[in-house]
């Protein structure tokens, strides 16, 4: 058995006093995507922020790619081909598509064929569309999408999406749920924190339930859809 690409056991994380996780563990392999799903407050972002060293955490195992990633800065655990799409767009609204798109390129890590614009703009039609719009003058949805192509350029081998369908139109939704197929096409794996279980269970191949900041469910995705207790518990259905 060869390790995960991801593997989290025994995270803790607090702000200040306040506690917010307690003991988070969870895994994802190559070319898996993986929802992290719960309602709001549950501790999904704050898990993300934990993985990725930009809230004060600690770990039993917090292992990127072969390296024990625990004590990394957040850039360097990026370089390690981690990437992070925040809830919150992360994009230049005075550039252009194109500029954003030329400003997250990175060199690809060995092994992986490099995204090009091209590629990029087959899994983001709409993207293609609007190359020479200006960041500004783009949807809430488009921007999103935007945001994770950036993301894309730096050649990541896993993405960690956080509520990527949240507050987008249904047509939106609709093509977001391509692009994530896309990107585990491609090989990468995802770990995609979501409260709309119709998206997660799209493009999901497992997923775990958190609440108050704990694991309360591991599965795959089909047994999450048919298990109603779970849903009722801790999801918004
Ligand atoms: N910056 C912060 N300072 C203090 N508490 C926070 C902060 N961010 C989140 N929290 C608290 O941590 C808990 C988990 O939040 P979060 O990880 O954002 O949940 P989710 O992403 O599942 O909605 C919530 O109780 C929230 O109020
Ligand atoms: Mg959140």
């Amino acid at each position: 058995m060869t390790e995960a690409l991801l593997t989290v056991s025994g995270l803790s994380a607090a702000y200040g006093q306040a506690k917010v996780l307690f003991g988070v563990s969870l895994e994802a392999r190559r070319g898996e995507v993986v929802a992290l799903m719960g309602r709001n407050g549950a501790g999904k972002t704050t898990t993300l922020k934990a993985i990725i060293g930009m809230v004060e955490a600690s770990a039993e195992t917090l292992r990127f790619d072969g390296h024990d990633i625990r004590r990394l800065e957040t850039f360097r655990i990026a370089r390690l081909g981690l990437g992070y799409v925040p809830e919150e767009r992360r994009i230049f609204t005075d550039l252009t598509v194109h500029e954003n798109l030329a400003v997250g390129l990175r060199p690809a890590r060995s092994g992986r064929a490099p995204w090009t614009l091209d590629k990029l703009y087959k899994v983001f039609p709409n993207l293609a569309e609007m190359e020479g719009r200006r960041a500004s003058a783009m949807s809430g949805g488009e921007q999103q999408m935007l945001t994770i192509a950036r993301t894309l350029m730096g050649n990541p081998d896993m993405v960690l999406l956080d509520e990527p369908s949240e507050g987008l139109a249904p047509v939106i939704v609709e093509q977001m749920a391509e692009a994530v197929i896309a990107m585990k096409a491609e090989g990468l794996a995802v770990l995609l924190c979501e409260q709309n279980l119709h998206f997660a269970a799209a493009v999901s191949d497992r997923a775990y339930v958190i609440e108050k900041g704990a694991i309360r469910y591991a599965g795959t995705m089909a047994e999450l859809e048919a298990n109603d207790e779970i849903r009722e518990a801790y999801l918004t259905v």
